[in-house]
């Protein structure tokens, strides 16, 4: 058998944005024997984790779960509501907008991305990849679509790629003041349970959302929350679905089951994140949300003290979830990782795409706390200054010093 275990002691410093860390907890919940698909145990669970995931996405209409990864619950998305050729508007805040393009593309649609022009000058990073979705840019597109050709509005909420939370609200009213009857589809693969999210409030027609991140369980399940809008625009869309088709998920979940094989164990994992995310005792979604914001400061007063930039430019949108860390021009930000993870056991997120080389990712969601993050700041303290980075100061000792000012909140 291959050999996986290249750490002889402790664990691993997963500091990735996702898949995250899964917590001891959702691991043994997960171990339960797997039971008969189609027995009426498990369409007591099925209907529990539905009622306890709409929860999570703060709504009150179905939530379609997939045994696929995000990618799975995006295509899920445009093919219930798209026909072939449909115009579909996406902004480009980074990689994962970059490739939702490309899967819309490859699904025979007209897929036209926003792209906010311009080059950094301090970084000479493209300005799109440094800031969240600019609402005004879609509101004049849509102002001037007068023939309402396009279909579909699709943003991501939290750009993994980046380490931008986009503001979501905005990008409603945005569409409500362009008077224009586009569909709204955000992704929060990497948003979800980790930074404020309001599928109903915020007026959202499909959320696609993924399990490996905030929901703190391994990869394998994605969602896709819905509105009345989007069910009632499914009827008559025209690509071609099958199995990501929802309205037999919907029809079967009324009983707690799937038309096709669910995966079980990954569904009591569910279960069992929802029962730790909704805990009244622990404070429920909003301490989850209030520690995230804090993690995302302390990691952001390191990265200054070392006197590098943030990637995020714009310090209405950082994310709760990741910090994005530009190396200094000439600095191979994959090697800084290489020595990171050689020396110290402790994964980073690379740079993606146009981010390459650039920048790397510092993961601080789910089943962390203080201290894991003080040992990862430790690790990439030292393994910057491995790979020759001067650095202004002890990021280490700045989060130190903010998590001992700031209590961490409480229920
Ligand atoms: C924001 C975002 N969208 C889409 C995806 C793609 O999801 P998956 O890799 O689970 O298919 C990811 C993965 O990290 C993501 O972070």
């Amino acid at each position: 058998m291959l050999n996986l275990d290249f750490h002889p002691t402790g664990r691993h410093f997963l500091q990735i944005p996702g898949p995250s860390p899964v917590p001891d907890r959702i691991l043994r919940a997960m171990s339960y024997p797997t039971i008969d698909h189609r027995g009426p145990e498990f369409g007591a669970l099925g209907l529990q984790v539905l009622g306890k995931i709409k929860q999570i996405f703060k709504t009150q209409q179905p939530v379609i779960i997939y045994p696929a990864s995000g990618t799975g619950a995006w295509e899920g998305a445009l093919v219930n509501v798209c026909s072939p050729g449909d115009h579909v508007l996406l902004y480009e805040t980074g990689h994962f907008a970059w490739l939702w393009q490309k899967l819309a593309v490859r699904l025979g649609l007209n897929a036209e991305i926003l792209t906010m022009a311009g080059t950094d000058a301090s970084s000479g990073l493209p300005n799109a990849y440094r800031h969240g979705v600019q609402a005004e840019m879609i509101e004049a597109r849509l102002k001037a679509d007068t023939a309402h050709s396009i279909k579909a509005v699709c943003v991501v909420h939290n750009e993994t790629s980046t380490g931008v939370t986009s503001n979501i609200a905005a990008v409603r009213q945005a569409i409500d003041a362009a008077k224009h009857p586009a569909l709204l589809l955000v992704d929060t693969i990497s948003g979800l349970a980790s930074a404020d999210y309001e599928h109903d409030a915020w007026g959202v027609d499909v959320t696609i959302s993924g399990s490996q991140k905030g929901l703190m369980l391994p990869p394998g399940i994605s969602f896709n929350a819905l509105s009345s809008k989007a069910m009632a625009a499914s009827k008559s869309a025209t690509l071609p679905k099958a199995y990501w088709a929802w309205d037999e998920i919907i029809e079967m979940n009324k009983t707690g089951f799937w038309p096709s094989t669910p995966n079980t164990n990954l569904i009591y994992g569910l279960d069992e994140a929802c029962d730790m995310l909704l805990n009244p005792r622990h404070g429920g979604l909003a301490t989850t949300f209030a520690r995230h914001l804090r993690w995302a400061e302390g990691v952001r007063a390191a990265v200054r003290a070392w006197g590098l930039e943030i990637l995020c430019a714009d310090d209405a949108v950082y994310s709760p979830i990741l910090t994005g860390v530009v190396t200094p021009v000439g600095v191979d930000a994959d090697q800084v990782r290489k020595i990171i993870y050689e020396r110290f056991d402790c994964s980073l997120g690379t740079g993606l795409g146009k981010l390459k080389g650039r920048m790397f990712r510092i993961g601080h969601l789910g089943d962390c706390n203080d201290l894991t993050l003080i040992a990862a700041l430790g690790g990439c303290e030292m393994g910057l200054k491995l790979a020759g980075v001067k650095l202004a100061g002890s990021g280490v000792q700045a989060a130190m010093d903010y998590f001992s000012a700031n209590l961490a909140p409480t229920a």
